[in-house]
Parts: structure tokens; C-alpha cells; sequence
């Protein structure tokens, strides 16, 4: 394992990645014409497109490259009992209190111990309530009766979609133990404390596979899971010593884990979770068989019709948590010299060419003498493959710039050589080098830089 940090080493900090977030379209804050929604974001068309890949390559990873784990696209909504049988409405909670003078809500096991024993507000010093239970479950109603039948949930993990279709699968695709259901979609807390941008929200994304396996093999698939979770961090080429693992102490493991680890990363606020590895048992299964009525068991017709309760290992990243972790880590600021100018300072996103939202961008020297037209001919040919973009207004330094601000990995240039000699020139972004490559081989160059990518600072 790499070197252990203390703290964050980049330039980033929250405040300035929210700041580029929004100008240049990645996130903006929900509703913000009405002063903003609290914990919920939306993802403008780099940030969508930003997502899209990281959820993408995660499927990639997790479907297309393991032959024994398929996919499933469950409905949020889902029967009350699910929620009953899996736990959350009996433990699904924080401890809180309230502030009777100032009417701030905190969480009890995130203020001063010795504030709380004296039901002393941090924020104003008036008295706090009672610590008590809060579930973090969103509750509504369906259909057109408002009454306890009609009681429903919006799911806070999008797992329990899996479990309750386990039985199905196995049915539909003869899927044999051990195997493994992938899911990514939306889940629901009503978190308390919503600071730090997008990193804790009330409404978040999940990318989850839940692993079936037979009792007494989980040990080894849970350390199996733990190596392929921590190799596809090293893969997506983010700062290896900016990731470490937690284990979860018997204070901290949900009601479901037999053991639980977290990848933490080093955010600019600190180190903090990033993805769980939970070996979660056979309580899931055995509870929803409890409460369904509906023998869950496995039957296995390879060894004589042996009958168990799968456990599970489930491997939990948030989506929009990962989209904020490669935005940290993608962050930099250099100083650069491009026009001669020593105080010229950039600000670059350094994804990975396979995350970034535009791949290249086409920018024409001028937009007379035929150059605009040419240089869209090349993007028209090049938006086939990859994903584009054309700028032809400003000063070509400045047009980099926004590219760099953006993550955009490659750019090329069409000037009047292009014109006479079919030519452009290709800029890489983390080098700033620019080479002069026959536009026929364009589309086949970009192809083997985004192969052979090695993040260089
Ligand atoms: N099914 C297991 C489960 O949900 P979790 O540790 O509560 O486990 C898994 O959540 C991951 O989901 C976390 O590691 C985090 O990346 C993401 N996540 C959880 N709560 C979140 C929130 N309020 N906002 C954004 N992401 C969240």
C-alpha cells in the first residue's frame, strides 16, 4: 500500500471545486432560483456526462468483465414490508437532538460529548431536547387514500430491489452460486447534515453488486471483493495514496454486517467513505423469507439438491459521491507559460481520458479562410467515436484553458497548414505538448493515447 497521508496534498479545496462545478456546468445547486433545495443537486451537461461514464465504467467493470454477475434496473418504490423485513424501519436511524431556543437539528453523535451531557447548544448555548431515534427513511403515501395502508418509502439503498429478485434471476438467467446481481440508481436518506457539496445529500445515486455465496465461503469472497474494489480505484488511475481502508468497529456496523470495511478517500475535508465492502450474512434473505412467507433458499442441483440461504458480500460505492472523489482528485492548479507568460496559471481536470465528459475538442486557428469548416468536418468525423466539442471564439490559449478547466484530454488544432497539407496538430492536456499528426490517423492516435493513458502529476 502506498505512502499514508495526513492530509489532503492538492490545491483543491471544497470551496473552489463547487465554484468550477458551477461555472462550468458540472453541478448547480436544486432549485436555486427559489435560494436552493437542501441536500439535492443537479448535474448540469458536463456533470451528467461526467456521471454517465463513471456509472458506465463501473458496469463495465462489474457486468461485461465478470461473467458470473448480471444486471437488474429495480423500482424505487417497493413494498412496505421490504423495508420491515430488511431492518430499516426498526434501525434505520440517527441519534438527535434539537436546539428549543435556536431550533437547530443535530446529530447527537456529532456534537461535543460534554455539550451534550450538559444539553448545551453549540450553535447559541440555549437547551437541547432529549437525544431520540430518527429515522432516515422518506415516508409518503400512495394511491389516493392518505392512511397508514398506504404508507410507502423511498428506498435509502437500492440493494433490497436486488435481494427480493434474487429468486427470479436465478430462474430467468440459470444463474449458479456463487454469482452477482449489479444495480445503480437513485436512494433516498433524510440525512441531517448536509455539508460538503455533494458528498452527503438527501437524494444520491448508488452503484451496488450484491455477491451470492455459499456459508463458509463468505470469508474468502469478502477478501476477494475487498482486492477487485481497491484494483478498480488503481485502474480509474486515481491517487492510490489518497485511498485506505477503515475496518468497522462492532459500534459502527449497520444491523446487517458480519464485517464491514469502507475504502475512505482523502477529500479536502478529510479522509471520508467513499465505498462499502459489507459481508452482510444471510440476514437479508432469511428476513425477507421470514416475512414473505417465500422459501428463499438455494437449491443446489450440483451437489445432490443441497438446500442453504445464500450470504451475501456486497460492494456499495455512491455514484455521485465517486463523481465528487474524481473531481478532487482531478484537481490541480499549474502554473504555465504558453505565450511566454511566466505568470500564467491554469486550473486543470486531469481525469482519465475513459471519465473525462468531452474527449476532444476541435478548435479552428480562425474561423475565415475555410479553417471553421474544415475543423467542423474533422469533429463531425471524430463525434462518431468520441465525445466532442468545437470552440472557435477567443484566443487559442484561452480556448485551451477551457478545455483544461473542463478535463477535455486531447484538443486538436486545424490551422492553414491543415488546409495544404492535411495535418493538424493534436495538444495533450496533462503535458501541454502539442505534435503534428495526418488527420487520416487522427481517430487511430486519440484511440492508442486513450489506451496507453498514464496520468503523469
Ligand atoms: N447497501 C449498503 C449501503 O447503502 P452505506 O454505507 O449506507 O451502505 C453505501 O452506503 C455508499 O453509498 C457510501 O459508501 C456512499 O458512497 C454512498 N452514500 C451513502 N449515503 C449517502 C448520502 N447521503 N449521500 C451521498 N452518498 C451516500
Amino acid at each position: 500500500m502506498a505512502e499514508q497521508l495526513t492530509e489532503y496534498q492538492g490545491p483543491a479545496t471544497m470551496e473552489k471545486i463547487t465554484s468550477l462545478a458551477k461555472r462550468r456546468g458540472f453541478v448547480f445547486q436544486s432549485s436555486e432560483i427559489y435560494g436552493g433545495q437542501n441536500g439535492a443537486w443537479d448535474y448540469g451537461p458536463l456533470g451528467i456526462e461526467l456521471k454517465n461514464r463513471i456509472q458506465r465504467n463501473w458496469w463495465r467493470e462489474m457486468t461485461q468483465l465478470h461473467d458470473d454477475i448480471v444486471g437488474l434496473d429495480a423500482a424505487i418504490l417497493m413494498h412496505p414490508r421490504v423495508w420491515e423485513a430488511s431492518g430499516h424501519v426498526e434501525n434505520f436511524t440517527d441519534p438527535l437532538v434539537d436546539c428549543k431556543k435556536c431550533k437547530t437539528r443535530f446529530r447527537a453523535d456529532q456534537i461535543d460529548p460534554e455539550k451534550l451531557a450538559k444539553k448545551e447548544c453549540p450553535e447559541c448555548g440555549g437547551e437541547l431536547t432529549e437525544t431520540r431515534k430518527f429515522n432516515l427513511m422518506f415516508k409518503t403515501n400512495i394511491g389516493a387514500v392518505e392512511d397508514s395502508s398506504s404508507i410507502i418509502y423511498l428506498r435509502p439503498e437500492t440493494a433490497q430491489g436486488i435481494y427480493v429478485n434474487y429468486k427470479n434471476i436465478i430462474q430467468s438467467n440459470r444463474m449458479k452460486i456463487p454469482f452477482g446481481i449489479a444495480q445503480v440508481g437513485k436512494a433516498f436518506r433524510n440525512e441531517i447534515v448536509t455539508k460538503n457539496f455533494i458528498f452527503r445529500t438527501c437524494e444520491f445515486e448508488q452503484m451496488e453488486m450484491q455477491y451470492f455465496v455459499k456459508p463458509g465461503t463468505d470469508v474468502e469472497w469478502f477478501n476477494t471483493w475487498r482486492e477487485r474494489r481497491w484494483a478498480y480505484y488503481e485502474k480509474l488511475g486515481v491517487k492510490m495514496n489518497h485511498l485506505r481502508w477503515h475496518q468497522h468497529g462492532p459500534d459502527e456496523l449497520a444491523h446487517y454486517a458480519k464485517d464491514a470495511y469502507d475504502i475512505e478517500y482523502l477529500f479536502p475535508m478529510g479522509w471520508k467513505e467513499l465505498e462499502g465492502i459489507h459481508n452482510r450474512s444471510n440476514y437479508d434473505l432469511s428476513r425477507h423469507m421470514q416475512f414473505s412467507g417465500k422459501d428463499l433458499q438455494y437449491i443446489d442441483q450440483d451437489n445432490g439438491n443441497e438446500r442453504y440461504i445464500p450470504f451475501i458480500i456486497e460492494t456499495s460505492a455512491g455514484l455521485t459521491r465517486t463523481l465528487l472523489m474524481l473531481l478532487s482528485d482531478a484537481y490541480d492548479e499549474e502554473k504555465v507559460a504558453d505565450k511566454g507568460n511566466e505568470d500564467d496559471w491554469r486550473t486543470v481536470l486531469r481525469f482519465h481520458p475513459n471519465l473525462a465528459p468531452i474527449t476532444v475538442a476541435v478548435l479552428p486557428l480562425m474561423k475565415k479562410d475555410g479553417l471553421a469548416e474544415l475543423a467542423q468536418d474533422i469533429r463531425t468525423e471524430l463525434k462518431e467515436e468520441f465525445a466532442t466539442d468545437y470552440d472557435q471564439s477567443g484566443a487559442i490559449g484561452r480556448r485551451y484553458r477551457r478545455q483544461d478547466e473542463a478535463g477535455t484530454p486531447f484538443c486538436v488544432t486545424i490551422d492553414y497548414e491543415s488546409k495544404e497539407n492535411s495535418t493538424v496538430t493534436l495538444r495533450f492536456r496533462d503535458s501541454m505538448e502539442q505534435v503534428r499528426v495526418p488527420r487520416a490517423e487522427l481517430a487511430t492516435r486519440i484511440r492508442t493515447e486513450i489506451k496507453n493513458y498514464k496520468r503523469i502529476k
